[in-house]
C-alpha cells in the first residue's frame, strides 16, 4: 500500500454503491401461508399497517453472508471503477456470518479472489454498517487505507424462530455495498457511534458454540416495544449531533437514510428532524429488516434509481442490538 501524499485534508468518498437480494421474495401473503401451516398466525395487514414490510427475500439453504456479499462488493467495484486488486482493506458488517471464524470479509476476500489487504468483521446488529463506514473513514483519513470496501450482508432467515410471529414476520437477507476511496474532496462528513449496554437483553440471540454444540437459544429474541422507544429517542438525537459536529442543520440534508426496521420509526424520525416526508430514502417495503445491510441496500437502490445524486448531503443511520446505534453524515 502507498499512502498518499497531501497537503491538502484527505477525505474519505463514497466511489460507488452496490447491492445484492436472494432470489426468493416472499411477501406479506406468502409468509402468512408458510406460517398458518405450523399454527402460527399472522396477516398482511398486520404486517403492513405496524411495520410498513410487504415483502423480504430469503436465501437459499446453502447461501452464506459471504454468497451475498460477493455480488453486491462486485457492483460496488464496478460502480467505482475499480479492480478488486486495488482494495486496501474489506470490512464486512454481519450478525450472521459465514462460520465462527474466519471471518466473513476473510472469506469475500477469498471469493473475490484477491489476497494480502487487510479484512474484518464488524459486530454492532444493525448499527453495523455505520460502524463499519466509520471505522473505514477513520482509517482512510489517516492514511492506513487508500480503498476500503465496506459491505453489510446477512442472512437473518437463519437465526428466525418461525414459530415466534412478534420476529419472524419482520427480517429478510441481502447485502449492500460501498467502494470508499481517499479524497481531497469530503466526503464523509461526520460520523458517531454509541452503545448502551444496559439493554444487551432487548434485542439478541444469545446462543453460543461449545463442546460440539449450540448452547443456549439459537433464535433471535426482541422486546419490540423497548427496541421502538429506544430507537426513536436515539435517531433524532446523534442525527442532529452530528449535523452540529460539521456545522450543518437539518434543512442542509438533501437524504436520510435510515435502518430500515419499521416504517413508523423512519417516518417519525424524519418528522422530528423536520424534513418532508420525500426525502426518507425508504427500501423497508420490499425488504424487511436486513440488519446491517439494511441502509447500503437503501442507499444503493436510491442512487441506482437517480433519487440520490452526485454532491447530495446524506445521513445514514444504525440502530440495532447491543443497544447500538449512530450516525454517518456525507455528501455523496
Ligand atoms: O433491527 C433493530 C431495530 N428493530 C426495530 O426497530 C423494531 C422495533 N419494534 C417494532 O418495530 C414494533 O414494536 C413491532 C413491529 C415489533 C411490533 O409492533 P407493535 O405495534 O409494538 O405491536 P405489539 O408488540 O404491541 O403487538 C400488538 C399485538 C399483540 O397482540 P395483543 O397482545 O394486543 O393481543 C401481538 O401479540 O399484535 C400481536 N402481534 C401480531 N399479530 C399478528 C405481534 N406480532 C404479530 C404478527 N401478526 N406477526
Amino acid at each position: 500500500m502507498s499512502p498518499i501524499a497531501t497537503s491538502t485534508t484527505r477525505y474519505s468518498r463514497i466511489l460507488g454503491t452496490g447491492s445484492f437480494l436472494p432470489a426468493d421474495r416472499v411477501t406479506n401473503q406468502a409468509l402468512a401461508d408458510r406460517l398458518a401451516a405450523d399454527g402460527v398466525e399472522t396477516s398482511d395487514d398486520w404486517i403492513v399497517e405496524r411495520t410498513g414490510i410487504r415483502a423480504r427475500h430469503f436465501a437459499a439453504p446453502d447461501q452464506t453472508a459471504s454468497d451475498l456479499a460477493l455480488p453486491a462488493a462486485q457492483a460496488a467495484l464496478e460502480a467505482a471503477g475499480i479492480a478488486a486488486e486495488e482494495i486496501d482493506l474489506i470490512i464486512v458488517a454481519t450478525s450472521t456470518p459465514d462460520m465462527v471464524f474466519p471471518s466473513t470479509a476473510c472469506m469475500l476476500q477469498k471469493k473475490l479472489g484477491v489476497h494480502g489487504c487487510a479484512a474484518f468483521d464488524v459486530q454492532a446488529v444493525c448499527s453495523g454498517f455505520v460502524y463499519a463506514l466509520s471505522v473505514a473513514d477513520s482509517m482512510i483519513k489517516s492514511g492506513a487505507a487508500n480503498k476500503a470496501l465496506i459491505v453489510g450482508a446477512e442472512v437473518f432467515s437463519r437465526i428466525l424462530d418461525f414459530k415466534d410471529r412478534t420476529t419472524c414476520v419482520l427480517f429478510g437477507d441481502g447485502a449492500g455495498a460501498v467502494v470508499l476511496g481517499a479524497s481531497s474532496e469530503p466526503g464523509i462528513l461526520a460520523t458517531e457511534l454509541h452503545a448502551d449496554s444496559r439493554h444487551v437483553d432487548v434485542l439478541c440471540t444469545p446462543g453460543t458454540v461449545a463442546g460440539g454444540q449450540v448452547l443456549g437459544s439459537p433464535f433471535l429474541k426482541m422486546d419490540g416495544q423497548a427496541v421502538f422507544k429506544l430507537a426513536v429517542g436515539v435517531l433524532e438525537k446523534v442525527a442532529r449531533s452530528v449535523l452540529e459536529k460539521a456545522g450543518l442543520t437539518e434543512a442542509d440534508l438533501d437524504w436520510l437514510i435510515p435502518h430500515q426496521a419499521n416504517i413508523r420509526i423512519m417516518q417519525g424520525t424524519a418528522k422530528k428532524l423536520k424534513l418532508d416526508l420525500n426525502k426518507l430514502i425508504a427500501t423497508v417495503d420490499e425488504h424487511g429488516n436486513t440488519s446491517a445491510a439494511s441502509v447500503p441496500l437503501a442507499l444503493d437502490v436510491a442512487v441506482r434509481n437517480g433519487r440520490i445524486q452526485r454532491g447530495d448531503t446524506l445521513m445514514l443511520e444504525g440502530v440495532g442490538g447491543g443497544f447500538t446505534w449512530g450516525a454517518a453524515l456525507l455528501k455523496y
